[in-house]
């Protein structure tokens, strides 16, 4: 009987984690119980904010009850983490690494090489090609190398391509410093940090339609045809629930035809993409949302298994989303409530491999 299968038909079993390490002896309980993502035959994860991980007990439940993959909402981003050219701010991007090691959840890095989140010293940086590049691989590699053995996978380089698709994104500061060669020689410095470690290329808007999915499709095909060492590709999906069917299944098997692991990796479904600011939840919008959550995970769990690199939702609950503050609409895109309660889309996604 597979684990997965044992898992469904037992109502509740309490697993006692003790760990170990030459530092420190920490002793760490998973609950997993007859409704967790835990039972999911992909793993299944949250970006987390460091601070709600650090205060909210809800919260942080949620991760322990709840998730086999965690990525870094914003603690990672080289404003974060590299905020002078010679200083470091390791402290909560290693708590939460910490965290998630010492609770068997695996560790997703995002992100090292992004258009955005860019500290002043980087865009009033002044040097040649080569002090640029150096840059680059010197904040690339020094990341790197601090979570090797812990952090598993990263997203290297992140929305290299223009929002309409038609180009590579010819504001980013990597580019014009770089060329677009950047790209290829992020992958390479991070593979020589930690070649054990999974590189992704992350992007949104594969289930748009052709003109972005071929753009993201043809730069990691030629990555991979150049011998780059890139391991996988983020299908971001920040989506909602009027994206046809059809758009997001193939979103993601187009991304598996590229023979890569593919991680839908900030997926969240908006319920109010007509900004409409006196819109309400109610149980219609909560059964669309579980419907497109459920669609979601079923197409997911259809590509091949060694490519199921997982699904991370972008924030637990919905007061965690990023999308009402940057919208300014009311909106309610994750799969729990305010309070982490679950919602139904909680039990979409779960009953999607039933
Ligand atoms: O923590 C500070 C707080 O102390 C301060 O008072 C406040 C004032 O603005 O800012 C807080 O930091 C904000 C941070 O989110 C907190 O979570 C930053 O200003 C804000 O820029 C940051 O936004 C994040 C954004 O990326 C930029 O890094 C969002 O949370 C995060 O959801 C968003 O995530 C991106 C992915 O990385 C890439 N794909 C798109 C996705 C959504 O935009």
């Amino acid at each position: 009987m597979k684990r997965t299968t044992a898992l469904l038909i037992v109502p509740a079993i309490a697993v006692m984690l003790f760990s170990c390490s030459k530092k420190n002896i920490a002793v760490s309980t998973t609950v997993v119980t007859d409704t967790s993502f835990k039972q999911l035959p992909f793993p299944f994860g949250f970006a987390v904010n460091v601070s709600k991980l650090r205060t909210n007990i809800a919260y942080k439940n949620i991760l322990l009850t709840q998730a086999t993959s965690v990525s870094a909402e914003t603690v990672m981003k080289i404003a974060y983490l590299h905020p002078a050219q010679n200083t470091y701010v390791w402290t909560d991007a290693d708590y939460l690494v910490d965290f998630a090691v010492q609770n068997n959840i695996r560790v997703h890095g995002h992100t090292l090489v992004w258009h955005q989140s860019l500290p002043a010293w980087v865009t009033n940086f002044v040097g040649d090609s080569a002090a640029w590049e150096n840059l680059l691989k010197t904040h690339i590699q020094t990341i790197v190398a601090h979570f090797k053995g812990k952090v598993t996978s990263w997203d290297v380089v992140n929305e290299a391509i223009e929002n309409d698709g038609s180009g590579y994104r010819a504001s980013s500061l990597w580019y014009q410093k770089l060329g677009i060669g950047f790209i290829a020689r992020s992958f390479q410095y991070a593979h020589e940090a930690d070649p054990n470690a999974l590189l992704f290329y992350n992007d949104y808007g594969n289930e748009w339609g052709n003109t972005k999915r071929n753009a993201i499709l043809n730069l990691v095909n030629d990555l991979k045809s150049k011998g780059v060492p890139i391991n996988g590709i983020g299908l971001q999906m920040h989506t909602d629930y009027t994206q046809p069917d059809a758009n997001i299944q193939t979103a993601i098997s187009t991304a598996a035809a590229t023979g890569l692991k593919v991680h839908i990796s900030e997926l969240d479904i908006s319920m109010n993409p007509s900004n409409n600011q006196t819109l309400v939840f109610n149980s219609i919008i909560a059964q669309q949302q579980s419907d497109k959550f459920k669609m979601v995970a079923k197409a997911f769990n259809s590509i091949p298994k060694a490519q199921q690199y997982g699904i991370t939702t972008w924030g637990i609950g919905d007061a965690d989303t990023w999308i009402t503050g940057f919208y300014s609409r009311p909106d309610w895109p994750l799969l729990f409530e305010n309070n982490y309660q679950k919602k139904a889309a909680f039990f979409g996604v779960l009953n999607s491999v039933k």
